[in-house]
């Protein structure tokens, strides 16, 4: 039986999705199978990222109508084996509901040891669904204060939903864009105003998200790649350092 971890933020362009594409890599070099549902209807991205999004033929509300089995719009990820991705309706009318979304991640989780689940931006369309099934829950958000408002009433709704375990990212971090920032005197101060438990830190990595943007697997000697794997260490239950 595999962990459903959903990818939340306050505030939209947070990295959500470049976070799912690399942390999926990155769970699978340690030997996972893992499935990354794209629950962002109208405004999908997972298939860019993973290089498969000239093959789309059905997605997630294909198989809720019936047009098709779950197998279906399940496709592998070319570069990455034992990667798989299920797309985003591109209709937002064509949003699932909580209730349909638990019924279908209670299925797909016995053929994978990860599912990995990209939200919606803030708590509007979509965000209860793609939530729905979630055992844990990723907050991402960027040191900065336009990003972490909105992280508390994610966090509270989040806790509302009896998600047992909800946990930060702070992604795309510069220390020196940090220092020249000077709103938060350090990370603790941040990590304070997402009220969540931090999970890993991810560095601001432009290679890494060029890669990512292109469907190119996101590996290799890139410092994001180090943080992703770290983060992926800790989804799996091992230590890891926290530091960056
Ligand atoms: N660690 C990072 N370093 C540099 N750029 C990043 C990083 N993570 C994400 N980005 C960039 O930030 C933008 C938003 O990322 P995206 O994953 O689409 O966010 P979201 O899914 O939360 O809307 C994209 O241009 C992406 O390439
Ligand atoms: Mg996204």
């Amino acid at each position: 039986m595999g962990k459903v971890t959903v990818i939340t933020s306050g505030k939209g362009g947070t990295g959500k999705s470049t976070l799912a594409a690399g942390l999926g890599a990155s769970l699978v070099r340690r030997g996972n199978r893992v499935l990354i549902i794209d629950c962002d209807a109208g405004m999908r991205g997972i298939d860019l990222m993973l290089g498969v999004s000239g093959e789309l033929v059905f997605d997630i509300a294909d198989i809720v109508n019936g047009n098709c089995m779950p197998a279906n719009a399940i496709y592998p990820c070319k570069t990455v084996p034992e990667l798989y991705i299920l797309p985003a309706p591109q209709n937002v009318r064509d949003k699932v509901s909580p209730y349909i979304m638990r019924q279908l991640v209670r299925v797909l989780v016995k053929y994978y040891d990860h599912i990995l689940i990209d939200c919606p931006a803030g708590i509007g369309m979509g965000f209860e669904s793609a939530a729905a099934a979630a055992e844990r829950a990723l907050i991402v958000a960027n040191a900065e204060p336009l990003s972490l408002r909105g992280c508390d009433k994610v966090r509270s709704k989040l806790r509302q939903m009896n998600i047992p375990e909800i946990l930060l990212i702070i992604n795309r971090f510069n220390e020196r864009k940090f220092r020249r920032l000077n709103v938060f005197p350090d990370l603790d101060a941040v990590i304070d105003r997402a009220g969540a438990r931090l999970l890993g830190i991810v560095p601001e990595d432009n290679a890494a998200a060029a890669c990512a943007q292109r469907g190119e697997p996101v590996e290799g000697r890139m410092k994001a790649v180090y943080a992703f794997d770290r983060i992926a260490a800790r989804l799996d239950g091992s230590d890891a350092p926290l530091e960056l």
